[in-house]
């Protein structure tokens, strides 16, 4: 992870940190909580063989994401959040963005980001493998995968959402569903798809 970046908006922070300090193990202890409710136990083996790395996107692919999610409104999920950078770029369009991170060290990051930015009301980050969170509540997905997972997630998508979910997806696209939109070129495109069914 970016430990360059920790560091600046830590030290920047150190007397935000220590005052929220103990709000903060509320605040963890509370999502973990909640982590445990949505996190149901029916991860298939198969899927732990896909390794889905961690690479933050660049400037141009959450500016295209942005572009993609123009006009729409409600709940956002950021499948593998990484650091939160979608998960605030969406909330910061008004979205009530949530973030599903398998890597615990980037939970709790984005976490303590959301309180330094007062942005914890709109965002949630929950420690989960991606394939055991429920879509469900969601009417807007962002996911920037890896080719080998496109197919499996794409299945997931579409047994879970509701009708008319935009699912934007960064640099791989889903392999059957027909896009609406495709924004920029390149490892910056982003696809944008609605859920019809
Ligand atoms: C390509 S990075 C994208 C990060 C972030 N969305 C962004 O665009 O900056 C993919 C992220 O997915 C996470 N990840 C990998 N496997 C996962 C899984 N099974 N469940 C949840 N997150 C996972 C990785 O730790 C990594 O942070
Ligand atoms: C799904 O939503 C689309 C518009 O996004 C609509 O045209 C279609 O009729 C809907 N399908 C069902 C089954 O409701
Ligand atoms: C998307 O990103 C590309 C970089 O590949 C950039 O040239 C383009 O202007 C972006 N598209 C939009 C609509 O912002």
């Amino acid at each position: 992870m970016d430990l360059k970046l920790l560091e600046n908006s830590t030290s920047k922070s150190s007397t935000t940190l220590s005052y929220v300090g103990k709000s903060l193990i509320y605040t963890t202890g509370g999502l973990a909580l909640g982590v445990s409710v949505v996190c149901l136990p029916f991860i298939s083996p198969a899927f732990r063989k896909i390794c889905l790395p961690y690479v933050p996107a660049t400037t141009e692919q959450l500016i295209n994401v942005s572009k993609a999610l123009k006009g729409h409104t409600g709940k956002l999920i950021d499948i593998g959040s990484g650091d939160g950078r979608i998960v605030f770029s969406a909330s910061r369009l008004g979205f009530k963005a949530d973030g599903v991170e398998l890597n615990r060290v980037l939970v709790y990051y984005s976490r303590i980001v959301a309180l330094i930015n007062n942005q914890y009301k709109n965002t949630r980050f929950y420690k989960c493998n991606l394939w055991s969170f429920d879509l469900k509540p969601y009417n807007n997905i962002v996911i920037f995968g890896v080719d080998q997972m496109m197919p499996d997630f794409e299945k997931k998508v579409i047994q879970e959402v509701d009708n008319g979910t935009v699912v934007v997806a960064c640099r791989f696209p889903l392999p059957n569903m027909v896009p609406k939109e495709i924004i920029g070129q390149g490892v910056d495109t982003v696809w944008k798809y609605v859920v019809n069914r």
